[in-house]
């Protein structure tokens, strides 16, 4: 077991560290605004986010991608147990993935990981409207808006709107 976690934090560069109480605190408050689509977690980690952003939003649909196979297992595990049905869990990498269902996107990840996920965005069509990001940054995004936790690093949650379209490519915040 802690050999494939520490097998995949080589591979992926970060390991299944999960987000603060305060920093998912913060996210959840800012996925409020965010209507009624849905939510596609990017690196889901041991599902302390993901399972009660499913919990929490019923009606939406929550997705989480997650490499690392024994945090990804405990997300199934907890979705089979707690009956989450709107929620999916793929032991995928994200950047391979098809994102264009996706209303809202969350992550914490790390600075490289971020240059990543902002080429992939570039590529996403359809209804991406905001990204959440715990703690870094999207390098060539302005965001609407940050929350600076009340944790010992003052660590900021970004809330990015996107706007990216099915036939427009234009998107807002740069
Ligand atoms: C710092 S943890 C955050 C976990 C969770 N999002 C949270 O906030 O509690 C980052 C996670 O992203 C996963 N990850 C990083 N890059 C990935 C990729 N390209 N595809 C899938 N998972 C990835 C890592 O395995 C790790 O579990």
């Amino acid at each position: 077991m802690g050999g494939s976690i520490v097998w995949s934090t080589l591979i992926v560069g970060i390991s299944p560290m999960p987000s603060s109480n305060k920093a998912r605190q913060a996210m959840m408050q800012l996925i409020n605004d965010t209507g009624t689509g849905p939510i596609f977690e990017l690196g889901s980690g041991w599902g302390n986010l993901l399972i009660p952003l499913a919990k929490s939003y019923p009606q939406r649909t929550v997705v989480g991608y997650e490499l690392s196979l024994v945090p990804w297992l405990a997300s199934v595990i907890l979705k089979k147990v707690l009956g989450l049905d709107n929620l999916q869990v793929y032991r995928k990498n994200f950047l391979y993935e098809d994102l264009t269902g996706a209303s809202v996107v969350v992550c914490y990840l790390f600075p490289d990981g971020m240059h990543a996920v902002e080429n992939k965005l570039n590529t996403v069509r359809g209804n991406l409207e905001y990204l959440i990001s715990n703690n870094f940054s999207l390098p060539s995004h302005k965001p609407i808006k940050t929350i600076q936790i009340d944790d010992f690093y003052k660590s900021p949650i970004y809330l990015y709107e996107l706007k990216y379209r099915t036939n427009n490519c234009e998107h807002k915040g740069v």
